[in-house]
């Protein structure tokens, strides 16, 4: 008897789940059951934990395809598919499974807006991304003591869905060099800095319930308020009231929303910001500004991007802020304007390897349109906020040249807005005996072509052979 026989007699198939978001697991059970062409209504998708012994009449038996059909799935089904295995609607996989059935027989049918099963796909697919999103912004962890004396930071969340296992990546990057715990009702996970470990549900109890950390953290929260653009909706459909308990600085809002307009003219205040003491290694910074939100760019999708190169560099080399690519490999200047400057470093017989590499600004800081992230400028108070970090990373490599990239760099380093025609190819002292040098951005050469892009390369070789003479002359 065939497998398709079976079906014709009536036999049910049960799928039973291992876990509760196993895209690749249903994405392989769903082939086969099509291959054998076994219909939506013939198949029962079991959650773990969910109740397959009311199908123990079916045939529990998947059947074998017979031969190696072609299986019709559009990109968008997949993407969409992808997120909602992650749902928490016990319905989602057989909801998918009906989709990829009549995805065969009609491939463009997700383009199909006023099909109701197309549009609960997407609604899903969206509350899922939005569930994701509020776990990035709004996870707050408490620190605690381990038995031997060491840090622990612990958050408690609760997602609407199946998520916790899917962002881990976000949180490793993001808190690489801390050891952390965030428990949820639906599964946990732990980072001890090196490995990734899940655990079973937690209650809200098991977690900590406040620490002193929070006042520094309400004390931050307050500082970079912005009252100038303060919208009270958009801020409750943002937060709803679900996660403000586990939020410090929600217990902020109604006095923030309170003294908004008196605040307004002091806000440029804002960037006079309390740290704490100055991290007086390499290591401490890179850590450190792994946690910094001093300023709003550090809540973005992004992971803090350290300087890299010996700790005794005689230059020193600032950009604006890591790009695209800087963010997601975690090194600076490894794109497209970090080949325009390795080339044009090359050429001047400037070893970069020998150069401590760094940024103005620590985390990447972006817009996000449909897949891409575009690059957006840091504001004054953002450059001036970050000072923090590249001074402290120049208080221990004691460069005896620094070279600016671009406006946002030179401003980071002088702390005032200058213009780069005015100051470039001279040297500006600086506060600590050391020189400042002043160049174009390279993504500023990158934008440019003709006449012009060959004039500002030129002046960017001529701008980089002048500092090689006087590097030379400093090593005598
Ligand atoms: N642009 C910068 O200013 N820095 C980087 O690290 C990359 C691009």
């Amino acid at each position: 008897m065939t497998a398709l026989q079976h079906v014709k007699l009536g036999t049910y198939y049960v799928v039973h789940m291992p876990e509760p978001d196993d895209f690749a697991f249903w994405r392989e059970r769903a082939r086969q059951l099509v291959q054998c062409d076994v219909p939506p209504d013939r198949v029962a998708w079991v959650e773990p934990g969910g109740n397959g012994s009311l199908f123990s009449h079916g045939d529990k038996r998947l059947p074998v395809p017979e031969d190696d059909k072609i299986i019709r799935a559009s990109k968008r089904f997949l993407s969409i598919a992808k997120n909602v295995c992650h749902h928490s609607d016990p319905e989602r996989f057989s909801l998918l499974y009906a989709m990829l059935w009549r995805l065969q027989s009609n491939p463009r049918l997700m383009e199909d807006k006023a099909d109701s099963q197309v549009r609960r796909l997407e609604d899903m697919d969206k509350s899922v991304r939005r569930d994701a999103h509020k776990m990035h912004a709004f996870v707050r962890f408490r620190m605690v003591e381990d038995d031997e004396g060491n840090e622990h930071y612990v958050a408690w969340f609760e997602p609407d869905h199946h998520i916790v296992r899917r962002e881990a990546g976000f949180f490793v990057r993001r808190f690489a060099n801390m050891h952390w715990s965030i428990l949820t009702p639906r599964g946990c996970i732990h980072w001890d800095g090196e490995t990734l470990r899940e655990s079973g549900p937690a209650q809200k109890s098991d977690a900590p319930q406040g620490d002193p950390a929070e006042d520094l953290w309400r004390k931050y929260y307050a500082s970079i308020f912005n009252p100038a653009r303060l919208k009270i909706g958009a801020m409750l459909k943002e937060m709803p009231r679900k996660y403000w308990k586990n939020m410090p600085e929600a217990a902020l809002i109604p006095e923030l929303v309170a003294g908004a307009q008196r605040r307004e003219s002091e806000m440029v205040d804002a960037g006079a910001l309390e740290f704490e003491d100055r991290p007086e290694t390499l290591a401490a910074i890179d850590k450190a500004i792994h946690a910094c939100r001093k300023c709003p760019i550090g809540n973005l999708d992004n992971q803090a991007v350290m300087g890299e190169g010996p700790d005794d560099a005689a230059l020193m080399i600032v950009g604006e802020q890591p790009g695209d690519q800087e963010d997601q490999a975690g090194k600076p200047f490894v794109g497209p304007a970090g080949q325009v400057l390795d080339a044009a470093l090359e050429q001047a017989g400037i070893e970069r390897r020998e150069t401590y590499v760094t940024n103005a600004v620590k985390h990447f800081k972006y817009v996000q349109r449909g897949k891409r992230r575009l690059h957006q400028s840091p504001t004054a108070k953002e450059i001036d906020v970050c000072r923090w970090w590249h001074e402290a990373e120049r208080a221990i490599v004691k460069p005896k040249v620094v070279l600016a990239l671009g406006a946002s760099a030179a401003r980071a380093m002088l702390g005032k807005t200058v213009s780069i025609s005015k100051v470039r190819g001279e040297p500006l002292a600086l506060d600590d005996g050391s020189e400042l040098w002043v160049t174009a951005h390279p993504s500023y050469l990158l934008r440019l072509d003709g006449d012009a892009k060959a004039e500002q390369e030129r002046l960017f070789a001529a701008d980089l052979a002048a500092l090689k003479d006087r590097l030379a002359q400093l090593a005598q």
